[in-house]
């Protein structure tokens, strides 16, 4: 068993301020989503702690702004490194405090490694451009460029559903930049962003720069928000809450990555056994708790059957149980508010002419891989964002019909379409009203360098190292006159 997860049993957690473990007056209890026992003591701050943490990131911004690109490389390589090497001690904490199934996890530590891999290749790319002045009369005899400079404060407020890796998407290209950050991770998973603050320490980060407060969402998360110190919040959750963030955040940048209820279209011209292993990830991994997992299939008329029949054999052989355990798929959702609402999105279609195909109960407590067909399209689980796994499959006639129904969704994050077709993935690629499409995969397909974000309710700002540092510079423009 790992060291954190040992030691968090008897030893309260920290928050992380101007690099001192800071204690702060009260405690509340994080217990495992599978099993319910209690594995940590996690500190509540209260406004004055974060804004001590504010003061230390504010304080800080000078030195990062100073600070050499290679320096800021070096240090997200060496976190890269070190968390190479502590791998399996990562994956065991985002499985303790999430229940991700440990497979998942391992995946998500690797994908993290590369998250802070790139963040320090893109530190050493960060330029302007030069201006063609002269393209204007009033621009002749002048020469100029522009700059991108750091923004300085960022408040980052992460999820719970990759507490590694969502993490990583909000610090590492803050570091990037030049950047300091006040860190509020998510409520049930905060040990993953402790474990990788201390990995930041040993890796030679300078005092204040992370600053990691976990508390109440109202109280850290406004202190946040309404400082007039902190320039840009970046926040990964909910449309409410991210909705509530602009409206307070007034004239500080955001970046908003929210909600989803993602769709795949299935053309009539597929072989449907090689797309059910996509289908089953992109649907049940992580129990469903992610922005992009698949929710809804539009499948054509001519594949519909044998798409229903093969996806459900598959579903219904997923192994069920606990995260720790090497080959299991499915495990327990993060709550059991959480769960009660899932089964109430459930429930809801059994008034109408929806069939549940596979799962739909608990099994031990986690719900099992729910697969709904026949769900009109204005109930609750094909229209809300269900972050869980369920996923409705619907009959369509053509491509285009399918591409009307993605659309009609208050979200637009990702969107799969597998098709031989090549008009077809064309037209897609220019109807579908998302931020990226996926041609010949699920819409749950991501890499960490890639532009990631959202349309509509889904979000604004782009993720993605690359996207993300110019989110999180500010673009300064210097000209010359040579007359
Ligand atoms: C998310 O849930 O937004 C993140 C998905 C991913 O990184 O794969």
């Amino acid at each position: 068993m790992s060291r954190l997860v040992n030691e968090a049993k008897s030893a309260k957690q920290f928050l992380m301020i101007n690099g001192e473990k800071v204690e702060a007056t009260n405690y509340a209890s994080l217990y495992s989503p599978y099993s319910g026992e209690e594995i940590a003591q996690i500190a509540m701050a209260d406004k004055k702690l974060t804004v001590q943490a504010i003061d230390a990131a504010y304080n800080a911004r000078g030195v990062m702004a100073k600070m050499p690109a290679y320096h800021r490389a070096d240090i997200l390589e060496k976190v890269a490194a070190l968390l190479k090497e502590k791998a399996i001690e990562a994956a065991e904490i985002i499985t303790r405090e999430s229940a991700k199934p440990i497979m998942f996890a391992k995946a998500e530590v690797a994908r993290t490694i590369e998250t802070y891999k790139f963040s320090a290749e893109e530190a050493k790319r960060i330029h302007g451009e030069t201006i063609p002045f002269d393209a204007a009369v009033g621009g002749v005899g002048r020469m100029g460029y522009t700059l991108r400079e750091p923004i300085g404060v960022i408040g980052a407020i992460t999820p719970f559903n990759f507490p590694m890796n969502l993490v990583a998407h909000k610090v590492a290209p803050a570091i990037a930049a030049g950047n300091t950050i006040v860190l509020k991770p998510a409520s049930q998973t905060p040990l993953s962003a402790l474990f990788i603050a201390e990995i930041f320490e040993e890796a030679g980060l300078p005092a204040g720069v992370l600053n990691v407060i976990t508390g109440p969402g109202s109280t850290v998360g406004e202190a946040i928000v309404e400082d007039d110190r902190v320039n840009m919040v970046t926040f990964t959750g909910s449309p409410n809450v991210g909705i509530g963030i602009r409206n307070k955040a007034g004239l500080k940048k955001t970046t908003l990555e929210l909600g989803s209820n993602s769709a795949l279209i299935i053309d009539k011209d597929i072989d449907i056994d090689q797309i059910i292993d996509r289908c089953i990830m992109g649907a049940f991994s992580n129990q469903g708790q992610v922005c992009i997992s698949l929710q809804r299939v539009y499948a054509h008329e001519k594949v519909y059957e044998e798409f229903v029949a093969k996806f459900t054999e598959a579903a219904k052989k997923l192994k069920i149980g606990d995260p720790l355990e090497s080959d299991t798929y499915i495990s327990a959702l993060i709550s059991k508010g959480e769960v009660e609402r899932v089964l109430g999105l459930i429930e809801e279609t059994k008034s109408g002419h929806a069939t549940i195909a596979a799962g739909g109960k608990l099994q031990d407590g986690i719900l099992e891989p729910t697969i709904i067909t026949d769900a009109d399209h204005t109930l609750n689980i094909s229209c809300q964002e269900a972050f869980a796994p369920v996923v409705v499959v619907n009959k369509v006639g053509s491509v285009e019909e399918a591409i009307e129904q993605v659309n009609d969704s208050r979200f637009g994050l990702q969107a799969g379409i597998y098709t031989n077709n090549v008009r077809n993935a064309l037209y897609a690629s220019q109807e579908l009203h998302v931020g990226g499409v996926m041609i010949n995969d699920v819409p749950t397909y991501r890499v960490d360098q890639m532009p990631y974000g959202g349309v509509k309710e889904s979000g604004t700002g782009r993720e993605g190292i690359k996207y993300a540092v110019e989110e999180m510079t500010e673009l300064k423009l210097v000209v010359w006159n040579q007359s």
